[in-house]
């Protein structure tokens, strides 16, 4: 069993129970200023769940999709961690519910993936104040064959899921837990304890409830089901492996990896992490430069982490003792092992290449530099008595030849020293004026908005995306788009600054039409009838699916999963505020509505 073969187990078993295969969302959230990547498969179908709109591919879904969670970015290294997952999923938009979903869960576990029944437990909610116990999940479990001894009734920390923000749609969950044979730690030892004895495998979550601002939970309007299995992990544990990094795809990078570095994997701990550092981190990078939003290296939100991912990653391969380039040669192997799942990385490939290649020059030569520079510090700090590297002195560091903190923290790691993080931030502060920050302050929590500022914005983009056509030339394409309640961004494919005039008349084409009122209108019909109709379509979607057009008058047509305002009146008065340059051939602007 490899990942193609479970993909297709997976989404061949949901349509044969009535679901519709819907294609997985980039992993760069558009319209959703709250979160930078997407996380789970429910977060693309978030106002589905909420009961707000019906999703035009109907009640029952499934797809895999691209998820990436940084939260434990500094754990990557170790056998188990991993920054880019695959999660296949399955969902009921008030369709049908626990019991079903159970049945289904068990059906596909012990029938398809042919997992001894003995070997499954599970957890379930058990209740608490706010929410009671969830009876009704264990006695699924019961009816399916699962004896009450292995149904394990958990806290809020471990049957709880969501919302993926501070606010949305959560409910109690059930988790699947295969039992590797392994001794149990300890009498208490169970199903969530980390010893490695039992290996979680599924998460069924039962949305009921809507987590407000205030932090109540309301009832959702209609309950549904959200279910995620990861792929690599779910690969690992059917295939008999202890470890992600040793199931097949892995198994390929690192023997790339084994061949450009001349070392091999698990002949020594400390390059082990190493290579499990750059595999995962060349699969992450070539997942996000070659996303249908693909994003290059910055020092902002997504460019930001990717930059990075691929400058750990260059530091790593300098540790094997790699001296060429070699992230492209890796992102080769990557793009052959995905592209049938995620055409758009092979679609992509030249960003992927060109991006990666770029950096890595750049980066390596800050290295060079930094490093020698640690160097010449170090002695009088292992002197020292506080095993301490002076902020000033990583500040510096940072400030001169751009070696990242994060970096000279590892570096500090390895000499059994630690850095005086307070005195970098205070060094930071002083020449705040020179430095720029990660993430800008937009990514508030809380998923996504859709808050009226949010929507006017995002029906001024397409406006803006149709103006910038207009006045430009109709090759002018999406290339992303952020938008916050206070300002949209929108980058698109043009290899000049707009002049002021240009910028008048794209500014004054979209307040024609919010003068008209224009009507905004929504259809949804197959994709090949949208660009038949001559929607803008840039994304991903299969064959036949059905997708949504967004009309707006006769000014502009695109598809568009929504919202939008239903009459332009509303948006006020349009205004660009920024015309710069985002990366080689791309420019980005930044405009409100006053
Ligand atoms: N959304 C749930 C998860 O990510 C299924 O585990």
């Amino acid at each position: 069993m490899d990942s193609n073969e479970l993909r297709k187990k997976y989404i061949d078993f949901f349509v044969s129970k009535g679901h519709k295969q819907i294609s997985g969302a980039s992993l760069i959230p558009e319209n959703d200023p709250t979160v930078l990547f997407t996380t789970a498969g429910m977060h693309p179908l978030v106002p589905y769940l909420m009961g707000a709109q019906e999703h035009p591919s109907g009640k029952r879904l499934c797809d895999y999709q691209k998820c990436i969670r940084t939260g434990d970015i500094d754990s990557v290294g170790d056998p188990h961690h991993l920054t880019f997952f695959e999660m296949l999923g399955n969902w009921s938009l008030g369709d049908y519910f626990k019991k079903e979903m159970i049945a289904f869960s068990y059906e596909f576990l012990t029938k398809e993936l042919h997992i001894d029944p003995e070997k499954l437990s599970v957890t379930v909610f058990g209740g608490d104040d706010e929410v009671p116990r969830d009876d009704e999940a264990a006695e699924a479990w019961e009816k399916v064959g699962i004896p009450r001894e292995r149904i394990y009734f958990m806290g809020r920390e471990d049957n709880w899921w969501g919302p993926a923000g501070t606010t949305g749609p959560c409910g109690p969950d059930s988790e699947m837990f295969i039992d590797t044979g392994r001794p149990k730690c300890s009498p208490d030892c169970k199903p969530g304890c980390s010893c490695g004895k039992y290996f979680e495998i599924w998460n069924d979550v039962f949305m009921q409830y809507n987590k407000t601002e205030d932090g109540k939970f309301e009832k959702l309007r209609r309950p549904c089901i959200d279910t995620g299995m990861g792929i690599e992990r779910t690969v690992a544990i059917l295939t008999g492996k202890n470890s992600v990094y040793d199931i097949e795809s892995f198994q390929q990078i690192i023997k790339e990896i084994e061949k450009l570095s001349g070392k091999k994997y698990k002949d020594d701990e400390t390059l082990d992490t190493s290579i499990r550092i750059i595999a995962d981190h060349i699969r992450t990078s070539v997942f996000i430069l070659g996303d249908q939003n693909g994003i290059a290296p910055s020092n902002v939100g997504q460019g930001y982490i990717l930059r990075r991912l691929i400058r750990r990653a260059v530091r790593h391969g300098y540790k094997l003792g790699i001296n060429d380039e070699f992230l492209s040669k890796l992102a080769v192997v990557v793009i052959d092992l995905y592209k049938d799942a995620y055409p758009e990385i092979e679609q992509n490939k030249e960003f992927v290449f060109d991006n990666l290649s770029k950096e890595e020059k750049k980066f390596s030569e800050t290295l060079v530099k930094g490093e020698k520079e640690f160097e010449k510090v170090l002695p009088n700090i292992l002197k020292g008595n506080d095993k301490k590297i002076p902020g000033r002195i990583a500040f510096k560091l940072y400030d001169t030849y751009g070696y990242p903190l994060e970096l000279t923290t590892e570096l500090a790691k390895e000499h059994g020293l630690v850095v005086d993080k307070d005195g970098f931030d205070e060094a930071f502060k002083k020449h705040q004026e020179l430095s720029r920050s990660a993430t800008e302050g937009v990514f508030k929590g809380g998923l996504a908005d859709h808050s009226e500022k949010t929507t006017a914005l995002h029906t001024a983009t397409h406006l803006l995306h149709k103006a910038l056509a207009v006045v430009l030339g109709e090759y002018i394409k999406q290339l992303g788009s952020n938008i916050t309640a206070e300002r949209l961004r929108f980058d698109f494919n043009h290899d000049k600054p707009l002049t002021p005039e240009e910028i008048k008349a794209v500014e004054d084409l979209v307040n024609e039409q919010i003068k008209k009122d224009l009507p905004v209108k929504v259809e949804v019909m197959t994709l090949e009838e949208a660009k038949a109709q001559g929607a803008i379509a840039e994304f991903n979607a299969k064959y036949g699916e059905k997708v949504k057009v967004y009309t707006v008058g006769d000014f502009s047509k695109e598809v568009c999963g929504g919202p939008h305002v239903e009459h332009l009146g509303t948006l006020g008065h349009f205004k660009i505020v920024k015309e710069q340059s985002s990366s080689h051939g791309v420019r980005r602007i930044k405009a409100i509505l006053e």
